[in-house]
């Protein structure tokens, strides 16, 4: 009886516990009305699908990426026959947020700049201050270009990555901080699977997704001590859809990828209510999670058989 209670009691706790925290808010689309977001890297993918949720819900949208920059590059120094090409990209970003406005935000602008630069970060919260006087929600989505394939000991390129995937987060967060605390805003951190567990093909890219959980969830604890109301939302996403990461490893990886639409969404949602970690799909990211502190080597196993490796492109 003694052992039960102690085992019964605090599971059944857990439970309860459990039960009363994913109910205690349902999402409400109006939760976005005026609220001033940043998306970042929402030229494509997840980020522009979460860029159009938001003007829908009637938010200000602050979108970035780099396609501007890359225009003055060009109209600076580089030589005239990218120009077109460069141009194009510019126009494809403007229509997001040509999009947006179309779709009923409240604001829609488009800053532009590298993450790989630390100043530029700094100059895009800048940019929000000024413009949106506030802001409400920071999400950190955008991911510099990589290889699909085995890692090709590139070191340089390891430290290019962590510096747009990983490094520009920190920058952004530190800028942004400020603002978040005055309107009790949120962070949102879009990161994946392989910040989770070791995949393989993405070694570069996983490296820098480990990173940011550590960042943020320690920098999560220090606000709960210190009560800064500022959330941060780890989103661990599976495979999805967007037209990149279809490019770099539909043929190889052997699922069925999730709809970019219903993942931008979902994080839309789990960052609204604050919640501590956003898992999509549910049940091909979390429900494998569970085997990873008692079963590691099984959940390795699981995740190479969902790999053809022999239909790697040539590097
Ligand atoms: N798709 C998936 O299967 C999947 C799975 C797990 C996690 N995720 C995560 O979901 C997020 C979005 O993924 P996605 O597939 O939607 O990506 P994506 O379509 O490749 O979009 C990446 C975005 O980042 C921007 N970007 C690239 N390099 C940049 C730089 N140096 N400076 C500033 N912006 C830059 C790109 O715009 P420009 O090129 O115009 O700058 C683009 O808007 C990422 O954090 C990714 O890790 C995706
Ligand atoms: C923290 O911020 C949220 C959202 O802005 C607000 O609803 C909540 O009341 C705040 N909590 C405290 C303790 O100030």
């Amino acid at each position: 009886m003694g052992l039960l209670q102690k085992i019964l009691i605090p599971v059944l706790g857990l439970v309860l516990a459990f039960c009363f925290y994913s109910s205690r808010e349902n999402f409400k689309p109006e939760m976005l009305k005026g609220k001033r977001v940043i998306v970042t890297g929402a030229s494509t993918g997840i980020g522009e699908q979460m860029a159009y949720h938001l003007a829908r819900m009637g938010a200000h949208v602050l979108v970035t990426a780099r396609t501007e920059a890359k225009l003055q590059q060009v109209n600076g120094k580089l030589g005239t026959h990218t120009c077109t090409h460069r141009h194009r990209e510019a126009n494809l970003t403007l229509q997001v947020v040509e999009r947006c406005r179309a779709l009923g935000a409240s604001s829609a602008r488009l800053v532009s700049g590298s993450m790989e630069d630390m100043a530029t970060t700094r100059q895009l919260v800048e940019v929000a201050e000024a413009e949106l006087g506030g802001l409400d929600m920071l999400i950190l989505n955008h991911v510099g270009k990589s290889y699909f394939n085995y890692f090709d000991g590139d070191v340089g390129h390891v430290q290019k990555l962590l510096n747009i995937n990983f490094l520009s987060y920190v920058a952004m967060t530190v800028s942004a901080l400020p603002m978040l605390k005055r309107s009790g805003g949120s962070i949102v951190v879009v990161s994946s699977m392989a910040g989770k567990v070791g995949f393989p093909f993405t070694v570069p890219y996983s490296a820098t997704k480990f990173a940011l959980d550590g960042f943020f969830s320690s920098l999560r604890q220090e606000f709960s001590i210190q009560s800064v109301n500022v959330s941060i939302t780890l989103c661990i996403l599976g495979f999805i859809d967007t037209e990149n990461a279809m490019r770099a490893a539909a043929d190889v990886l052997l699922m069925s990828p999730a709809p970019k639409e219903e993942c931008a969404l979902e994080i839309i949602k789990g960052g609204t209510l604050r919640q501590r970690e956003v898992y999509y799909r549910y049940a091909s990211t979390k429900l494998p999670l569970l085997l990873r502190d008692w079963a590691a080597e099984l959940l390795d196993l699981l995740v190479r058989q969902r790999y053809r490796p022999e239909r790697l492109r040539a590097a």
